[in-house]
């Protein structure tokens, strides 16, 4: 479902198409001028974000900087009060997650989702059933979710031995995984992440993040939440720094270092070398 938006769209494709450049030219999703208010907090004010197809996108900054109220007005899980979201190229209105699974817009969410009572093949397929998206969802009989479920895990690396267990059995980076491994089965263009590694060790936040990079190489976007800095310089392609509802920067890794990151999440300023998605003297304009 692919709702023409009433509101046109602020986008300048030059500034977009021109300044940032991803693995592919144009982004997969532009987010411009996004606010949201919560009563008396402004939780984002004019927030730009571009993600593209084949990168992975880590948000940072630091608490009640707006990180997740951002993601979830992609995700369809805020409402935002102003600003435009286009999706491959196309003006789009995500008014709750049905509009942005539509789209291919998946969500991870950090209490992972996933039926405790149920086995792997049905956590994956579920809820699909009145979806009808993607070619599987035709298929629910057991065998078959349970031989795509193989496939799938197989495809993605993830080694679960007895995958016809309970998942309340299993460790929360097989459950990470398989809450991944859904969205990727289900034809997603984008995931989404907040805080992904958050209750996990080491070992599992390395297979976690394995995953990721696995995803990016079918070709997928991965928008992330991360504290972790290090974790965000070994693993992402492009970060935008939040300070309290404020676009500050968004950087290529490259382009940056993990002390310049830590200042403008702190002080909320962009330094010289990158370039904020919003030209700040055209931003006081408005
Ligand atoms: N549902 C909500 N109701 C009221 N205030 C909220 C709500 N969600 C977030 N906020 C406020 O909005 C601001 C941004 O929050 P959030 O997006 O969760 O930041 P972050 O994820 O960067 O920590 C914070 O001040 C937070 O308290
Ligand atoms: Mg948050």
């Amino acid at each position: 479902m692919r709702e023409a938006s009433h509101v046109a769209s602020r986008t300048d494709p030059k500034e977009s198409g021109g300044r940032i450049m991803g693995d592919s030219n144009k982004p997969l999703v532009e987010m411009r001028g996004i606010s949201k208010r919560y009563g008396g907090i402004q939780a984002l004010q004019r927030v730009d974000l571009d993600v593209f197809l084949g990168e992975v996108h880590a948000v940072v900054g630091d608490n009640a900087a707006g990180k997740s109220t951002l993601v979830k007005t992609l995700a369809g899980a805020v409402l935002k009060d102003e600003g435009t979201i286009s999706f491959d190229g196309q003006p789009v209105e995500i008014r709750e997650p049905r509009d942005a699974k539509a789209l291919g817009i998946e969500t991870v969410y950090q209490d992972l989702a996933l039926a405790d009572n149920l086995d792997v093949p049905a956590n994956v397929f579920l809820g699909r059933e009145a979806t009808r998206r993607g070619p599987l969802a035709w298929f629910l009989d057991n065998r078959r979710m349970e031989q795509e479920s193989r496939k799938l895990l197989s495809k993605l690396k993830i080694n679960i031995p007895n995958i016809r267990q309970q998942v309340r059995f299993m460790s929360g980076g097989q459950r990470q995984s398989i809450a991944l491994a859904r969205c990727v089965c289900f034809n997603a263009r984008i995931v989404i992440l907040d805080e992904p590694t958050a209750a996990l060790g080491v070992a599992e936040t390395g297979k976690v993040y394995a995953l990721i990079r696995d995803m990016r190489e079918h070709g997928l976007a991965v928008l992330l939440i991360s504290h972790n800095l290090n974790h965000v310089f070994d693993n992402c392609d492009r970060i935008t720094v939040l300070k309290t509802g404020r676009l500050v920067a968004s950087r290529r890794v490259e382009a940056t270092s993990q002390d310049e990151v830590l200042r403008m999440i702190v002080t909320g300023v962009a330094e010289n070398g990158g370039q904020p998605l919003r030209d700040p003297t055209r931003m006081a304009a408005e």
